[in-house]
Parts: structure tokens; C-alpha cells; sequence
């Protein structure tokens, strides 16, 4: 399969097909992605909490995420990957951000960056760094980065009022040059008035089924990440458990010497040379 790109997403959105998105943060997860056909792939900073266990997102580095990007890249060769920008390697200045994005670009080889914030501030950021070059898609709604402001981990949008700021936010965007907004955490009625009023792909995560993709957290839907479960994920295998069964499995038979004892699970030596060694 080729790797898809702007101008295949714009068609999927034409048609009516949806986008489908997930996060990957290393090379063995993206190389399953890639192989169940998922169309794009975020590294997401949400690395700090599924993958290097912090509580927030915001410890997470730059390094970090060029590394996992690295990763999820060799994993996933064939898919258009988005890497995050994480906390502080944007907010600072414009230049700031060109060169940030530039690394994960640069040393990673990811096709996309993303970025939290609808503000004017954030219009800078991106027409930035779209003028470098580098294809940025926005972030709305529900944003961590963000959670001092938002309060916690909470919907977004769920008044009429709140609901035109994030459209006003969507449309700054889009003039600003982002080629697809990512919106998070809000009402499907607002996912579906965003996605109505834009001309560029509008993905959701927790925002309905009318925007013209969805995004999940790969460790949520699995079953893997189970610290805290957001409302709208649902799970699509509970592979948490089936690791766990694997590895209570393994420590019961290695207590009762019974791996490995398998001929299958050994390396042979000539009864020769067992000879030789016993003498
Ligand atoms: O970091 C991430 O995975 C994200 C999604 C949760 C939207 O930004
Ligand atoms: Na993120």
C-alpha cells in the first residue's frame, strides 16, 4: 500500500470516506497499524503517560518524542505519521516552533506535526511553520497542554457560547494554513458544526461520528492503558489482560520446571560431544 497524503485525505473527505487515525508510540505497534491499514498514525505526546508513565503530558520532551517518532517511522514506513509537538518546544516564539517541528521533520521523517491552541498566538505558530515547509494540523477542544486553564480532564464546547469560540478557533486555523484540524472532547452537535462549516479534513477524538475522521489512543482501545478510561473509548480487545495471563503463565511454569523442558525450546549437542563434556 502507498503512503497517503494530503491530497488523499482531501479525496477520502470528498467521497465520504473516513480518515482513520490512531497513536502509536514504537516500532512494533506502528508495524501492526500500518498492517491493519490505518490510514495516519499520531505520535502523540500522550507518550508521557501511556509509554514513559507520567500523570501529564507535560514532562515530555522534544528528544522524546524525535526518538519515539523515530521509532513509529521505521515501524510504519508506508503511513503518513504526525508527530506531536510537545509542551514548551512551540509556545515560546515562532522560531521556536519552525525549529522544533524542523527536528521532527529532519530526524525523524514524520510527515506532519501537530499542535494545541486556537488562539491568535497559535495562527502565528502555524503559518510559520507551514512557511517552512512542514504540514501542521491543528488541535481544539479538549487540549492537556492547556488543563491549568480547562480545568482538568473535562468536555469542552457544551455551550452555545463556548461552541462559537471553538468554530471562530477552527476557522483561524484553517486561514492560518493548517491542512486538518484534530478537535477533542467536545459534543457530537459541535464536532458536526465544526466539520460542516471547514474546507480541510476535521479528525475528532471524543467529538462524534460527524467529523470526517476518528482518532483513539492505541493503548486505550487495546485495553493496555487502564490508569484512567475517557468516556468516549471504547475497547476493542482488552490485550492488558491477555499480557498479564501470559506472564503469570510463564512464572508459573519457570517455578514448576516445566519450561523449558520442551525438545522444541532447546538446543540439541550431539551425544558425542555430551560424552566429551562428561569426561
Ligand atoms: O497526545 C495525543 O495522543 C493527542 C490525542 C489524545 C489527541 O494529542
Ligand atoms: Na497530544
Amino acid at each position: 500500500m502507498n503512503k497517503k497524503n494530503i491530497g488523499d485525505f482531501n479525496r477520502m473527505v470528498e467521497a465520504g470516506e473516513k480518515i482513520v487515525y490512531l497513536t502509536a508510540y514504537d516500532y512494533l505497534t506502528a508495524k501492526m497499524q500500518e498492517k491493519a491499514g490505518v490510514d495516519m498514525i499520531l505520535v502523540g505526546d500522550s507518550l508521557g503517560m501511556v509509554s514513559l508513565g507520567y500523570d501529564t503530558t507535560f514532562p515530555v520532551t522534544l528528544d522524546d518524542m524525535v526518538r519515539h517518532c523515530q521509532a513509529v517511522r521505521r515501524g510504519a514506513p508506508n503511513t503518513f505519521i504526525i508527530g506531536d509537538m510537545p509542551y514548551m518546544s512551540y509556545q515560546v516564539s515562532d522560531e521556536q516552533a519552525v525549529e522544533s517541528a524542523g527536528r521532527l521533520v529532519k530526524e525523524a521523517l514524520v510527515d506532519a506535526v501537530k499542535l494545541e491552541g486556537g488562539g491568535r498566538r497559535m495562527q502565528s505558530r502555524i503559518k510559520a511553520i507551514n512557511e517552512a515547509g512542514i504540514l501542521v494540523m491543528g488541535h481544539i477542544g479538549l487540549t492537556p497542554q492547556f488543563m491549568g486553564q480547562i480545568g482538568g480532564y473535562k468536555a469542552q464546547g457544551k455551550s452555545a457560547k463556548a461552541a462559537m469560540q471553538l468554530i471562530e478557533q477552527a476557522r483561524l486555523i484553517e486561514e492560518a494554513g493548517a491542512f486538518s484540524i484534530l478537535v477533542e472532547g467536545v459534543p457530537s452537535a459541535v464536532g458536526q458544526a465544526i466539520t460542516e462549516r471547514a474546507n480541510i479534513p476535521i479528525l475528532g477524538i471524543g467529538a462524534g461520528p460527524y467529523t470526517h475522521g476518528q482518532l483513539l489512543i492505541y493503548a486505550d482501545m487495546v485495553g493496555l492503558y487502564d490508569n484512567f478510561t475517557p468516556k468516549f473509548v471504547k475497547k476493542y480487545a482488552n490485550v492488558g489482560q491477555v499480557l498479564v495471563n501470559a506472564f503469570e503463565e510463564y512464572a508459573r511454569e519457570v517455578r514448576e520446571n516445566k519450561f523449558p523442558v520442551e525438545a522444541e525450546h532447546t538446543y540439541k549437542m550431539s551425544e558425542e560431544e555430551i560424552k566429551e563434556l562428561q569426561n
